[in-house]
C-alpha cells in the first residue's frame, strides 16, 4: 500500500464499521478528519497518515471489533490483522493519551509491547484532532470537549478517577480543575465532595503502588 492511496483506503473501512451501528462515533470520525486535514500543510508527507489515523481513530468502538473493550487496542489490532499501514495501527492504538486508560484496565504491557509509538509529533496532532472535535463532529476546544467526556462517563470514569487521586494526594481543587481542564470549579468540586475518607485511603494505596514507592498495603 502506498501513502498517496492511505486515505482512499482509510475511509470506506472506517465507514463500514462504524456508519450504520454508531452513526455518531462516524459523524464524530468524520469531523477529527476534517480536523486533520486543516492541519494538513504542517505534516507534508505525512499529512495523509494522519487523516488516515484520525478516521480510524476510533473504530475500535465497532460492535464487530470490540474484544477487549478498550478501543484503542482493538481498533488497532483490527487494523493490524486487515494489513494496514503499521504506522496507522500505531497511532489508533496510542490516540489522546491511550496509555492512561490502558494503565488503569491493565492493559498497559499489551499495548505498548504490541505497538510501539509512533513520533510524538504526529500522536499529539491526533490527540488535537480529537480534543477540537464534538461528538457529532463539530469543531469544539479541549476545555469543553472534556468537560462533555466527563460528563458522559460519569463517576466511575478514568478522568473521576484521576481526580480522586489528585485530591488524596491534597492537590488543590484549583490545580486539579486546570489539569483535567474543567472550564467550571463546580464541576471540580462536584468531584471533590465524592471523595470520602474512605476513598482518600484506597486512593492513597494506589497512588503509593503507581509510584512504586512501595507495594500495596495487604489490610
Ligand atoms: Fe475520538
Amino acid at each position: 500500500m502506498t501513502t498517496a492511496t492511505l486515505t482512499e483506503w482509510a475511509y470506506p473501512l472506517a465507514e463500514s464499521l462504524l456508519a450504520s451501528p454508531l452513526p455518531r462515533r462516524w459523524k464524530h470520525s468524520l469531523g477529527v478528519a476534517e480536523r486533520a486535514r486543516a492541519i494538513a500543510a504542517i505534516f507534508g508527507p505525512d499529512a495523509e497518515l494522519l487523516e488516515a489515523a484520525a478516521v480510524l481513530h476510533d473504530v475500535g468502538y465497532s460492535p464487530d471489533l470490540a474484544k477487549t473493550g478498550f478501543h484503542p487496542l482493538d481498533g488497532a489490532r483490527h487494523l493490524q490483522s486487515v494489513g494496514a499501514d503499521e504506522r496507522v495501527a500505531r497511532l489508533v492504538a496510542h490516540h489522546s493519551c491511550a496509555w492512561m486508560e490502558a494503565d488503569a484496565r491493565g492493559l498497559r504491557d499489551e499495548l505498548e509491547g504490541e505497538f510501539p509509538r509512533e513520533k510524538e509529533h504526529l500522536a499529539d496532532a491526533l490527540c488535537f484532532c480529537d480534543m477540537n472535535t464534538t461528538p457529532d463532529g463539530t469543531p469544539t476546544n479541549p476545555l469543553d470537549r472534556i468537560n462533555e467526556i466527563t460528563g458522559r462517563y460519569g463517576p466511575d470514569s478514568l478522568m473521576h478517577g484521576c481526580a480522586t487521586l489528585l485530591f488524596a494526594a491534597g492537590v488543590a481543587p484549583r490545580v486539579v480543575m486546570e489539569i483535567l481542564g474543567h472550564s467550571q470549579i463546580a464541576v471540580t468540586m462536584n468531584i471533590y465532595t465524592h471523595v470520602t475518607d474512605g476513598s482518600r485511603r484506597e486512593a492513597m494505596g494506589k497512588m503509593d503502588h503507581l509510584l512504586q514507592r512501595r507495594p500495596p498495603s495487604r489490610k
